[in-house]
């Protein structure tokens, strides 16, 4: 008989999330312990003492997890703990060393348990930020769209009608109040205390991000926030300079691109399905504008580092450059 610990964390206290964390959770404990539920005898749950709007167990039974016995309970109140967090106990037939599984937050628990980080560095539109998002989701680690930061100062930098000089912009990097939170997994980037995750979407905000991330006190914040974030957990991180500057010992580096056409055509779309107007040439030289800035700048310019891998997505799917990718990493992994 094996006994498998694991755990994951919740954004927030809600039956969805509940039921979504427990099946994700369990089916990744039977995925690489090469279970079947009939081999499953019980499964302990708990919980921390903040959540309190769904039987965790009962999240296990929905989920298929039904012909073993449930247990579960809450767990005393212990000053520190990693909130909103599920933990299990499974025993199951079978011998040979058990995979514990530990995802989200959790995975901060058994810091053991290999944690990695990937950099995806790219120009805009290469399709890094889709292919960085679906990959930490079947990975089950963090996203961490560096690029959202950047913009996220741009629009501070629109909104006060900031020059774009050296001192200027470094006086708005000293008051910037910038977060970056998971919500069911997914970043939102707040602003000034407020969820500005849409707007800095704004066609406008893309150029002005490209000129506000070659200064350097904009770069050195941000820097360090994203080191910060990689160094908690497993993540992908997706940007220009991950790979050579913010994370250059990254466990994976890849360098994901495409011709500037299929790059316009691509944000294109994006932008065409959220109502604007599109202008394909214009979209284009405005892609080459942000490549020659990003590429030319002084500090920290979009380059691939030397031991990334080269993707180049132009004549491929979406799923096959994260079937290619994660392929690379589960060789390691
Ligand atoms: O990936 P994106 O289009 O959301 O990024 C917006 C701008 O931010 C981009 O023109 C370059 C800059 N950027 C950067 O300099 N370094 C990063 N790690 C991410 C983005």
């Amino acid at each position: 008989m094996r006994a498998i610990r694991g755990a994951t964390t919740i954004g927030s206290d809600c039956a969805e999330e509940i039921r979504a964390a427990v099946a994700e959770l369990l089916n990744e404990i039977k995925a690489r312990n090469a279970l079947s539920v009939a081999d499953i005898l019980c499964i302990l749950l708990s919980n921390t003492s903040d959540i309190v709007s769904f039987y965790p167990a009962k999240a296990a039974r929905e989920a298929g997890f039904s012909s073993c016995a449930l247990y579960s309970s809450a767990e005393p109140e212990i000053a520190g703990a990693l909130p909103l967090c599920i933990r299990v106990l499974v025993f199951a037939e079978g011998d040979g060393a058990p995979k514990h599984v530990y995802l989200r937050g959790a995975a901060n628990l058994r810091k053991d348990l290999k944690k990695y980080s990937v950099a995806l560095d790219g120009p805009s539109g290469s399709g890094k930020s889709t292919v960085a998002k679906l990959l930490a989701k079947d990975l089950h680690i963090l996203y961490l769209d560096t690029g959202a930061m950047y913009r996220a100062c741009a629009l501070k930098a629109i909104e006060t009608e900031c020059p774009f000089d050296e001192p200027s912009v470094r006086a708005l990097a000293e008051k910037i109040d910038l977060k970056i939170v998971y919500e069911g997994g997914a970043q939102r980037t707040w602003l000034d205390g407020k969820d500005v995750s849409e707007d800095i979407r704004r066609p406008e905000v893309s150029m002005a991000a490209s000129k506000i991330s070659a200064f350097s006190c904009i770069r050195e914040k941000m820097v360090e926030m994203q080191r910060q974030i990689a160094a908690e957990q497993s993540c992908v991180l997706d940007g220009r300079d991950i790979g050579t500057a913010v994370l250059p010992d990254a466990e994976f580096k890849f360098f994901v691109t495409a011709d500037s056409a299929t790059r316009a055509q691509r944000r294109g779309k994006e932008l065409a399905e959220k109502g604007y107007d599109v202008d394909l040439k214009k979209l284009q030289e405005e892609i080459e504008e942000r490549d020659r800035n990003d590429s030319t700048r002084a500090h920290s310019p979009l380059k691939r580092a030397e031991d990334a891998v080269l993707v180049d997505t132009s004549r491929m799917t979406i799923e096959e450059v994260v079937a290619y990718i994660k392929n690379k990493i589960q060789e390691k992994v």
